[in-house]
């Protein structure tokens, strides 16, 4: 058996690792809403309030040597010993060490000589600091005495200059101490109005607020000098770099226990209130914020909050069924991770650094099938910001600063599956919530003023805008690339020190068509329709329908490649994805889509398709992007190209899409091979954690692929649309429980040795505990439902009265 670094802890939703030392450092997220920390398994991260970027709170140096450097660190002297409670940086062996990442919180207990150090670190609700709760405690019957010092190091607020403007950076810095308070007022003087804190609840004995005081300037976090001779030095920043340590002494008896609760906060204060008096901060919320917090049993109750917010949104969807893997991902990890996207977009993680990627306009219209039953008010409110960076003409901002809610000019629009992907979102939303005041909503284009239209004539030029961009072909032009940002046909690259994402666009007179474009608009465009009748705007759907119907004579005339369908058509018109080409001849993108909208399903396409997939495509660890991958630079096709074989879009294991030929296998009734691709990504699964590196407790992007040197391989854990891809697909098309605007249908396509399970779903407000049964090992095919006891004809379950509890039951053929 494979070497294993934890284990779940299902009835406390935690993943407990039991190893420090894990292939690659397993990561959690802390916060909920505006104050989020990224911890390790050895508590390395750092913590940002609204955006990682621009209100970056501690210091983080990525791909760092040795690898996760820098945290929230206490160190513990005991005589001539320094450990830490999470092993590193010291790497002090430990006699006993447990990581339990739990939902939104992250405990580390280390245990040395005798002495237990335990830390719970989480976000109190609706506050904007974090807790770092230590409990000492001596196990043996000697009292012990130690020493112990906390660390910080702050970030100069802008992680990318902090990380490159030295030549000011190292005159800025500045702190203020008053008492067990370290405060981090860098810039504070001149333009900003927020400074962050560092506290104790109680008196210190000693502190340090200059690293080069505390470390010495030769020293790395292994080894700080003022820890090592056990003496605080009392230094005071100015300029260089600024930290926060605190030095306490303390004494326990034999068995005595003792909590100490730690602080890390952040303030804004209002222009005209900055200070106190000259050049001394205003800490009137800072200090509001710790006297919350400044007893365990204050802390305790935060932490509790913490949990019920959890279990109410956990209590919206859960399945029990015979398999632990499959209820542990849909109650608990997939859930959580579509949530801490939902947060994070695609900013900071261990891949994603924070200060590249804001919000992207496909990618979190994505990530909303993934929340919105959780926070549906957070959704909407996601919407709006989204919409609201859409172009008149329809097209998009690729991405949005989170901070400033403005599309981003340095990478623009022109990403042409973009608007569908506000279509997919708002339907989503639409279903889950019943909520249509929101197409009413007035919004502006492009954030200006005056230009507002109703959302509703956002997706109708949403629409629009693939349909006024055709190509030769009837089908949609794919623009600056489609859902893979690498397949850059308009591009002609040339020069390394360019980005394929930003760099010219050769639209002008191109011919390059997009498959994937076309699924996708047959799908949500069908959504576009399904809502047009439901408003009864019958005109409007008439005329949406007839260019679907259109789509749909192209993609089968122009998109199939006799066993599967294309990917796209290039810049001059030539086949991409066809058994023409010398490589890729095959891609997931286009037959995922095209067999989602079940496009030829009646002529046999869709089955040939997918019998294709299956054949070329599908490898051990999961369904690669393309085959064959691609061995030279192709400059007609781009980034795709420039992947070494099965990495990335180029022949890896993309998780995100997955899902989409598995939605495809469950249009054609196939369960079996729905679910068998399903376990293949899904990480409750993972046979080898060593082999596969990342965090075996949520999905990563991309898994190495067959043609890697290590196929089976993670990367790019955590902010991935694979989690709410996932989610979508385990929870409406396998379990088969799918929200409508008129009740949830019953719908499963599911293995044929998977038994009966039963699904509680709160939906509109009330609950439906849905049994279904599958007595003769079918896939898909309900032969009879009850709803409290009474038959009902089809497989809709009209929407209850708020409050009720419905009672189904369903029997598959
Ligand atoms: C990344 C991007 C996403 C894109 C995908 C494929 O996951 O976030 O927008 O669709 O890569 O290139
Ligand atoms: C790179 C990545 C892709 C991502 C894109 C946008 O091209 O391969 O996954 O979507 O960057 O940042």
């Amino acid at each position: 058996m494979a070497k294993e670094y934890g284990h779940y802890d299902d009835a406390a939703r935690e993943y407990v690792i039991t190893d420090p030392c894990t292939p690659w450092p397993w990561i959690n997220y802390l916060g909920t809403e505006d104050f989020f920390g990224l911890i390790s398994n050895t508590a390395g991260g750092y913590s940002f309030c609204k955006d990682a970027k621009f209100r970056r709170i501690t210091r983080y140096r990525y791909n760092g040597v040795p690898m996760d450097a820098g945290g929230r660190y206490f160190y513990i002297k005991d005589g001539d010993t320094v450990w830490n409670p999470g092993w590193k940086p010291c790497k002090t062996p430990l006699d006993f060490y447990e990581c339990r990442h739990g939902m939104n919180y992250t405990s580390i207990e280390g245990r040395k000589d005798g002495v237990t150090a335990k830390v719970l670190f989480f976000v109190p609700l609706k506050t904007w600091a974090e807790v770092q709760k230590l409990t000492l405690t001596n196990t043996t019957d000697k009292t012990r005495k130690l020493k112990l010092f906390s660390f910080q190091e702050w970030c100069l607020w802008n992680a990318s200059t902090d990380m490159e403007n030295f030549q000011r950076n190292f005159s800025t810095g500045e702190v203020e101490i008053d008492g067990s308070v370290i405060y981090h007022k860098t810039e504070y003087k001149e333009r900003r109005n927020h400074y962050a804190y560092y506290s104790v609840n109680v008196p210190v004995q000693g502190f340090d607020t200059d690293r080069e005081s505390f470390l010495g300037l030769y020293n790395g976090f292994d080894a700080p000098q003022a820890v090592l001779e056990g003496k605080p030095r009392g230094s005071v920043a100015h300029g260089w770099s600024p930290i926060a340590s605190h030095y306490l002494e303390i004494e326990l008896k034999p068995g005595q226990s003792r909590d100490l609760i730690f602080v890390l906060g952040y303030v804004e204060n209002a222009q005209d209130d900055k200070w106190e008096s000259k050049g001394v901060i205003n800490k009137r919320m800072a200090r509001e914020t710790l006297s919350r917090l400044d007893t365990s049993a204050k802390v305790d109750a935060e932490f509790k909050r913490l949990c019920q917010y959890w279990d109410n949104l956990l209590q919206i969807f859960s399945v029990k069924s015979a398999d632990e893997r499959l209820d542990r991902t849909v109650n608990i990890w997939n859930q959580y991770q579509c949530m801490i996207t939902f947060c994070f977009s695609r900013s900071a993680s261990f891949f994603e650094s924070g200060i590249g990627r804001g919000m992207g306009f496909r990618d979190s219209n994505q990530d909303l099938i993934g929340f919105v039953h959780q926070i549906p008010e957070r959704a909407r409110e996601r919407i709006i910001d989204i919409a609201s960076t859409q172009f008149a003409d329809g097209g998009c901002y690729h991405q949005y600063q989170p901070l400033t809610k403005r599309g981003n000019d340095g990478i623009g629009g022109g990403f042409n599956d973009d608007p569908m992907w506000l279509i997919f979102g708002v339907c989503g939303y639409l279903r889950e919530t019943g909520d249509f005041s929101i197409l009413d909503e007035p919004v502006p284009f492009d954030n200006v003023p005056g230009s507002e239209k109703s959302l509703f004539e956002h997706l109708t030029i949403s629409f629009d805008h693939v349909v006024n961009n055709l190509g030769p072909h009837g089908l949609p032009l794919i623009g600056r690339a489609d859902w893979n940002d690498c397949l850059n046909l308009n591009c002609f690259s040339n020069d390394p020190d360019e980005s394929f994402q930003t760099t010219e666009n050769k639209t002008e007179g191109s011919k390059a068509e997009s498959l994937m474009i076309a699924g996708l608009f047959v799908f949500s465009g069908r959504d576009y329709v399904e809502l047009c009748r439901q408003l009864g705007k019958n005109a409007e759907a008439d005329r949406a329908q007839k260019h679907i119907d259109a789509m749909i004579a192209a993609v089968e005339k122009y998109g199939w490649d006799g066993n599967w369908f294309l990917r796209a058509y290039d810049y001059y018109g030539r086949k991409v994805g066809s058994h023409e080409n010398e490589e890729g001849q095959i891609f997931i993108e286009s037959n995922g889509w095209c067999t989602m909208a079940g496009i030829g399903l009646k002529e046999g396409l869709c089955d040939k398709a997918l019998d294709s997939v299956k054949e070329r495509l599908d490898s051990e660890h999961g369904i690669v992007l393309n085959n064959p991958a691609f061995t030279k630079y192709y400059i007609e096709y781009g980034e795709i190209s420039s992947y070494p074989a099965g990495y990335k879009e180029n022949a890896g294991i993309f998780c995100h899409n997955n899902p989409w030929v598995i939605i495809g296998e469950t249009v054609r009734g196939n369960g079996k091979a729905a679910m068998e691709y399903w376990r293949k990504i899904c990480p409750a699964y993972i046979k080898d954690q060593t082999l596969h590196k990342v965090e075996p407790y949520v999905y990563s992007q991309m898994v190495a692929g067959k043609d890697a040197f290590r196929p089976g391989e993670g990367k790019n854990s955590w902010l991935t649309g694979t989690a709410a891809w996932n989610w979508y697909t385990i929870t409406q098309f396998i379990l088969g429980i799918k929200p409508t605007y008129n009740g949830l249908v019953i719908d499963p396509c599911i293995s044929p040795d998977m038994k009966d399970f039963t699904v509680t779903r709160k939906f509109r407000g009330a609950t439906y505990e849905i049994e279904i049964k599958n007595p003769n090992g079918a896939t898909h095919g309900i032969k009879s439902i009850t709803v409290d006891g009474k038959e009902i004809c089809g497989n809709l379950i009209p929407i209850a009265a708020e409050g009720s509890l419905v009672h189904v039951t369903a029997v598959l053929q």
